[in-house]
């Protein structure tokens, strides 16, 4: 590399590490800020129970999610959408899936909000899987 170059270098990993500082703290929030309503996790419910109760059962989620702690919720919302149900990965539609998100995180007794998880225009990677919180 020319001496010359180094200080745009230097400039370039510093306007990065902005971007990215800046995109992280956009909007924080955790499981634990009502992410989702009641509502939605009931939809997801019935669809879990045709789709998703014959090989999981309700406790097989808790682990789970305590796995992908300080994760976006995307990369769960990735792995379930693309590889199930086993027997017909991603037979859902996008907004299925997120519903069965919903309803799995009230499995687990997150607080639910005004508002519903959204899968688009990546929403989910604004939302970080977090220990539930006890009121
Ligand atoms: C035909 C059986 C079957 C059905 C139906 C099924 N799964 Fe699975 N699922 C599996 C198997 C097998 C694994 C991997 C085994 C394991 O690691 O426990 C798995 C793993 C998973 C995982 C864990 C991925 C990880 O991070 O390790 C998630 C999340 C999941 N399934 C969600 C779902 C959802 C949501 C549905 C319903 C839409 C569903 N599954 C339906 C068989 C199934």
């Amino acid at each position: 590399m020319s001496r010359a170059s180094r200080p745009l270098l230097a400039t370039g990993t510093a306007l990065l590490c902005l971007v990215l500082w800046s995109a992280a703290s956009a909007d924080p929030r955790t499981l634990n800020d009502g992410v989702y309503t009641k509502a939605q996790a009931k939809t997801g419910e019935t669809l879990y129970a045709s789709q998703c109760l014959l090989c999981h059962d309700k406790k097989y989620f808790r682990p789970i999610l305590k796995r992908w702690e300080g994760q976006p919720i995307t990369i769960l919302f990735t792995v379930m959408s693309t590889s199930m149900p086993e027997s017909n990965p991603g037979f859902l539609s996008e907004k299925e899936y997120v519903d069965i998100l919903a309803y799995i995180l009230s499995l687990s007794r997150y607080v639910t909000g005004e508002t519903e998880l959204d899968y688009k225009d990546g929403a989910l990677d604004e939302v970080i899987v977090e220990a539930r919180k006890r009121p």
